[in-house]
């Protein structure tokens, strides 16, 4: 795991988000971004399908949460490699990409479920989803 993460530091993508004066903190800025378009439409989704009203704004939201979702984990992965070889040792690094593969599963599972299912799944995710963005808030601290 050591080999893969020090690998992925060497790359020339790393060295030059590393070194640049303005990739690195453009990428940093589309992580968020990516989070904001992911929570922001999470979150009234989530509310909307426990008050009973969520087929319209899932409908709405859902192509919103998809293409945030997308765009964090495509930036996130650029922040990676940055210093993949602290992230793959940090307890909190590893907490949140696991919590995050959780409810993303979470997210794919319940497209199919009953009501009740989908509620449970709103729940989980009006949690998780924060949870995760505290926990990357967090890692940069540590
Ligand atoms: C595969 C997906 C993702 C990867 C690989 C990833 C990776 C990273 C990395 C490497 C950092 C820099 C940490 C540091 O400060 O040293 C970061 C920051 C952060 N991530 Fe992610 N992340 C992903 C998805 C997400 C998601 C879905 C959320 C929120 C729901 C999130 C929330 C955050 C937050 C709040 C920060 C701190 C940003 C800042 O303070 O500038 N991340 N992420």
């Amino acid at each position: 795991m050591n080999e893969i993460a020090a690998a992925l530091e060497a790359t020339g993508l790393a060295q030059h988000l590393k070194t640049s004066r303005w990739t690195y903190p453009l990428v940093n800025a589309g992580h968020l971004l990516g989070i904001a378009l992911l929570v922001g439409a999470i979150v009234p989704m989530d509310v909307a399908i426990l008050r009973g009203r969520g087929t319209a704004a899932v409908r709405m939201l859902r192509p919103w949460a998809v293409a945030g979702f997308a765009l964090a984990v495509v930036c996130g992965a650029m922040l990676f490699v940055t210093q993949a070889t602290d992230y793959v040792t940090s307890d909190l690094y590893r907490l949140k990409m696991g919590l995050l593969v959780l409810l993303a599963l979470n997210a794919a599972v319940h497209l199919r479920a009953t009501a009740a299912g989908l509620r449970r799944a709103a729940v989980v995710s009006l949690v998780g989803w924060p949870t995760v963005l505290l926990l990357g808030r967090l890692v940069g601290y540590s």
